[in-house]
């Protein structure tokens, strides 16, 4: 196959192995998930000193937990004795300590080994030498982002820093007051393909009009195909005669209280690379999280965030749920399609990006920065 010099109008995307090769993959597990700062649980998912998710990051299991102060801890879910994983449920609450099922090391809330059969009759072993390996951890948005690197990024400029640099501000996304808010709808998706195809899917709304009939209904512009994403600062205005962000367009919730006049009635979306889309309505915020697992598989976590009394109230948000719901469907469904193309010799050397999808550029560019400082690092 030759190659032809593209037009003006055409950038070329990355070639199909990027999305099949576990070599690659591999090295985004390294460089990216495993170095990165990574949204891992919901904070209120863990209401009690004890309560446990397990998380896969990179290639390491993460265990998230609240200690004894009501704080959160991530450690690696190793065993310091012989390695046995301590929690092999995706989550769970326990009282005091987390125990391994092996050989009964008990390990406290914030890590610390404090038991161990026979411990007292080796008292040259210093116990807190033997803890569970600490992982970094911020809260933002009410949820918990660990960091398995360690040293970690800035958290200011690598997270914080997408919704300011797509927002204009930090105020901005501040104003809807998410760590606040109150889980109304979570929907767990396991996509069978390559988790950038979903994020260059995000990025771009040139598919808007051929899938996603409800949400052009609601956000009109996206049918003319240019993403929100590309503005700084602009959200897309709802339809006039959509009364809410709706599959319907019918009523939706009142607006959150401390978003700001011009936010009303407009839809923001914001990437926060490697693994996060924020959604943000007036009335509501969509959060979604993805686990990349394998070259070819995605776990995608969305949670659907409403005011407390809206979810206290038990009030009818299936009409605001099933708008974003089919959003997800019809682009994971894109994206399932497109993952077993990207194995076949017509996308030996990738495809194409039209002009309203240029942007996406952007973040391959990204992506190879990342990959070719890992490779001079290990030179
Ligand atoms: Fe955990 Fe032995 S491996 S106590
Ligand atoms: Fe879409």
């Amino acid at each position: 196959m030759t190659t032809m010099p593209l037009p003006p109008s055409l950038i070329a995307t990355l070639p199909g192995h990027f999305y099949t090769d576990p070599e690659i993959f591999r090295q985004e597990q390294e460089r990216l998930f495993e170095s990165m700062w990574f949204c891992a649980v919901r904070g209120a998912d863990l209401a009690r000193p004890g309560a446990f998710r397990t998380v896969r990051i990179g290639r390491e299991s993460v265990i998230v937990t609240r200690n004894r102060g009501g704080e959160l801890r991530a450690f690696l879910n190793v065993c310091r004795h012989r390695g046995a994983q301590l929690c092999t449920e995706e989550s769970g609450e326990v009282r005091r300590t987390l125990q391994c099922p092996y050989h009964a090391w008990t390990y406290d809330l914030d890590g610390k080994l404090i038991a161990a059969p026979n411990l007292v009759k080796m008292n040259d072993v210093d116990r807190t030498a033997y803890g569970l390996v600490t992982v970094h951890l911020r809260e933002w948005l009410g949820y918990a982002w660990v960091c398995l690197a360690d040293e970690p990024p800035s958290f200011e400029e690598t997270v914080i820093g997408a919704a300011v640099e797509r927002l204009g501000d930090a105020a901005s996304i501040e104003r809807y007051g998410t760590e606040k808010l109150a889980l109304g709808k979570r929907i767990t998706y396991d996509v069978k393909a390559n988790w950038k195809l979903i994020v260059e899917n995000f990025m771009e709304c040139y598919h808007c009009a051929t899938i996603h009939p409800e949400l052009t209904d609601v956000l009109p512009e996206f049918a003319d195909g240019y993403a929100a994403q590309y503005y700084v600062g602009h959200g897309a205005a709802f339809a006039d005669e959509a009364k809410g962000f709706t599959v319907d367009g019918s009523e939706g919730f009142a607006r959150l209280p401390d978003v700001a006049e011009e936010q009303d009635r407009r839809y923001y979306a914001i990437t926060v690379k490697p693994t996060v889309f924020i959604n943000l309505v007036p009335d509501h915020v969509i959060l979604h999280r993805m686990f990349p697992l394998a070259e070819d598989r995605t776990v995608v976590e969305c949670d659907w965030l409403y005011a407390p009394e809206v979810v206290e109230s038990g009030a009818d948000a299936s009409r605001s749920v099933e708008l974003f719901h089919r959003v997800n469907v019809q682009d994971f469904d894109a994206c399932e399609r497109t993952q077993p193309a990207m194995a076949s010799r017509a996308y030996r050397t990738g495809g194409v990006l039209v002009p309203t999808e240029h942007h996406i550029e952007v973040f391959h560019a990204w992506l190879l920065e990342k990959l070719r400082s890992h490779a001079s690092d290990q030179a």
